[in-house]
């Protein structure tokens, strides 16, 4: 697990930008796994300005979400699979249906999250996955007590997640859908690269654990111990907790230019 701390929001954006950029230019094309929420938002800015400046395609790259309520329309203003159009996938040039999420309105949801499996694994598997955490250490919508072997399939929410999403809805925790579909830690897993992103202080907490703490259910993002191949990108205060912090600073000082993360 690599990790790497920085002073602006702007910075994290740029690597983030970076490790997408560099599979999206490969000849065979990425399969991107997009996570909502607001941690990513500036990686997805940073890949819209190349896009633009740049010329950077995602024309042969496909993408799926990690997560989605249960009983909100693919066009309800909280959904998931209106923020990620809203906020990157219709801001560039990804193909049209190159854009996957779990369909929170389906009439069989167990078989939509059979659906969303398999459409995974026929895409040939995530190659980079991007992931926020949620105050209590959840990845996705993976809620602790989730297996960590987990697949896509329904979950409840936690009161504090229904509240933390409270300001995506029009007024009170009482808007947000108890119930979701996610991508299952499991799921997560098999993905070749798991960027990992947190700012802000709020997020000190649920990294140290994550990060430092035991591999556990109760903190499902601390599932990405066991990947090989993990980067976490944090401001400074989402590092603030760490017990490593001087030493994960001189790792990174001393990387070598061609040690890409
Ligand atoms: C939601 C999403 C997660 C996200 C988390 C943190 O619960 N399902 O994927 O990581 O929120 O969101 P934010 O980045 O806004 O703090």
């Amino acid at each position: 697990m690599e990790i790497l701390l920085f002073d602006s929001p702007d910075d994290v954006a740029r690597v983030g930008a970076d490790i997408v950029e560099r599979a999206v230019r490969r000849p065979a094309g990425a399969v991107l796994g997009l996570a909502t929420g607001t941690s990513p938002l500036g990686i997805y800015r940073e890949l819209i300005r190349r896009h633009r400046d740049d010329g950077l395609s995602f024309a042969s790259t496909r993408a799926f979400l990690l997560d989605e309520y249960v009983g909100l329309a693919r066009d309800h203003p909280a959904s998931y699979a209106r923020f990620i159009e809203s906020e990157f996938v219709g801001q560039v040039d990804f193909a049209p249906g190159a854009a996957d999420g779990p369909n929170g309105t389906a009439a069989d949801l167990v078989a939509e999250c059979e659906r969303y499996e398999a459409a995974i694994a026929a895409a040939g598997g995530i190659d980079v996955q991007l992931l926020g955490i949620g105050a209590d250490g959840h990845i996705g919508f993976n809620e602790p007590g989730s297996s960590l072997g987990s697949r896509t399939r329904i979950k409840t929410l936690t009161a504090k997640t229904r509240a933390d999403n409270a300001r995506f809805f029009s007024s009170s925790p009482d808007d947000v859908p108890r119930h979701v579909l996610t991508q299952g830690v499991g799921t997560i897993s098999r993905a070749g690269h798991l960027v990992l992103v947190a700012l802000g202080k709020a997020k000190a907490a649920p990294i140290a654990l994550a990060v430092e703490g035991p591999v556990t259910a109760m903190v499902p993002a601390s599932a990405l111990q066991l990947h090989p191949h993990v980067t976490v990108l944090l401001d400074t205060a989402a590092a603030s907790r760490l017990r490593l912090i001087d030493y994960y600073r001189e790792t990174q000082a001393g990387k070598p230019p061609w040690q890409v993360p």
